[in-house]
């Protein structure tokens, strides 16, 4: 594949959310990651998938707790997001501290969940399998919350953008 048809994939608008795993209210047991390869995949049941690399610490937290969040973000955790979430390792930091940010506790299962998120999904780990040099992790929709009326942001062209609505 030509470096420009690989980029042209860019172009594909995405969300952009950070999905949080592990036990809320534990410093070195809780985690998160900024993910835009994420989609709804099934009605009845309802499921949602993420494809999240291996290597990602989130990733071992989902498959130990059997479940995470999904937090949709607005422009106001947009910094976050970016610069915490998706560029630091739990493997290394509490992203939570680093941020400032107390998680709250899921309430269906067992994950924490980003304040003010334009739209919490609450999972339960159903399966997850390999596809080329990612894991799909596919969660079961358990719950699904406002905590914001702002406007959730999109993944477009490497970056994060705004849509109207
Ligand atoms: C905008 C953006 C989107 C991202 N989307 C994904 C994704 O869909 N899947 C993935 O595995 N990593 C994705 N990442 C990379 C992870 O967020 C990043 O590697 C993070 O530091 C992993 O943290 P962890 O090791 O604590 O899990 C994305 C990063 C950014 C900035």
């Amino acid at each position: 594949m030509s470096l420009s048809t690989f980029e042209l994939l860019d172009d594909v608008p995405h969300p952009l959310a950070i999905i949080a795993a592990g036990k809320y209210d534990e410093v070195g047991k809780r985690g998160g990651m900024t993910a835009a390869w994420l989609s709804r995949v099934s009605f009845h049941p309802p499921l949602m998938a993420v494809a999240i690399s291996p290597y990602r610490h989130t990733y071992k937290l989902i498959i130990e707790y059997r479940a995470f969040t999904i937090n949709l973000v607005s422009k106001e955790l947009e910094n976050i997001t970016m610069e915490v979430f998706g560029s630091l390792s739990g493997r290394d930091v509490d992203k939570f501290k680093a941020c400032g940010i107390e998680p709250l506790s899921a309430r269906r299962v067992l994950a924490p969940v980003i304040p003010k998120s334009p739209l919490v999904i609450e999972c339960r780990y159903a399966e997850d399998f390999k596809i080329g040099d990612h894991m799909v992790v596919i969660g079961e929709v358990v719950d699904a919350y406002r905590l914001s009326d702002e406007v959730p942001l999109i993944y477009l062209k490497g970056t994060s953008a705004r849509v109207c609505w």
